[in-house]
């Protein structure tokens, strides 16, 4: 049985790249809502209805064990998820522990880039409370970046530009680490590689999701022996252009270099 990997659109792709090359033995289906997405300025219930439809289908198409490869939809949807189906559900909240362990080694602040609607919600508040004793975390909402990406945008100078703008108001000097609190985000690694001071580490969620999934489906004998690391793409359109896409999308991330074009 395969694996099911969701997101909203291309997003979850740079956690499944993640899976395949931890996973070599295990088959994928990855499903975008591409009739929804983006899911970042929706209201909660807008999403909440979106992820459970998509969830359903992924559900009746068999699949062992599922990772909601959206930190916008597990941050509404996980808990009622997991209260619906047997199979382990394994979520993405935006990797603010490993950030906050880094930065303190340098005595610098975190910053984690998200949707609006992640940072808007309880679950995200939750962590910081719970983390952020000494006021060493802010955040940035960057609705933008993942309406560039759902179109390919990779280019360099208007990216540039755009990140420059937006980092305008934050001393960098102050913060050791960047959060990309989004699966659409990783995309864009390189060019804040780019222009980013050197000091500044960029982690992502992708690692601990994949090391959860695997220790789950290790816990739960669900390990596959003869798969053939076979990726299904669908999405809710059933846009043949869109399910191209993905593919594209798949082999940018596994070549990162020609991610960035310019
Ligand atoms: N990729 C998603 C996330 O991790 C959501 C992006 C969107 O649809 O707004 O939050």
């Amino acid at each position: 049985m395969r694996i099911g990997f969701f997101d909203s659109g291309i997003g979850g792709i740079s956690v499944l790249n993640e899976a395949i090359k931890k996973l070599p033995n295990e088959d994928f289906l990855y499903y975008a809502d591409t009739l929804n997405v983006p899911y970042g300025n929706k209201t909660k219930e807008e999403v909440n209805k979106h992820v459970q439809k998509a969830v359903e289908n992924m559900i009746k198409r068999g699949i062992k064990a599922l990772v909601i490869a959206c930190n916008t939809a597990t941050s509404i949807s996980i808990n009622e998820l997991r209260s619906m189906y047997s199979i382990p559900i394994i979520g993405m909240e935006p990797a603010a522990k490993p950030a906050v362990e880094l930065s303190k080694s340098l005595d610098k602040k975190v910053l984690v880039f998200a949707t609006d609607l992640t940072l808007k919600e309880l679950k995200y508040k939750n962590l910081i409370t719970k983390l952020d004793k000494s006021c060493v975390i802010d955040s940035l909402a960057l609705p933008t970046l993942v309406e560039f990406c759902e179109r390919l945008n990779f280019e360099k100078e208007p990216l540039r530009f755009y990140f420059k703008k937006l980092l305008r108001e934050f001393d960098l000097n102050q913060y050791g680490t960047i959060v990309l609190g989004c699966t659409h985000f990783p995309y864009y690694k390189s060019i804040l590689r780019d222009i980013l001071p050197p000091h500044i580490s960029l982690v992502d969620g992708s690692e601990g999701t994949v090391k959860r999934l695997e220790s789950l489906l290790k816990e739960n004998q669900l390990l596959n022996e003869n798969g053939t690391n076979h990726i299904l793409f669908e999405c809710s359109s059933q846009d043949q252009t869109y399910i191209v896409k993905m593919k594209e999308a798949l082999s940018l991330l596994q070549n990162e270099l020609n991610l960035i074009t310019k």
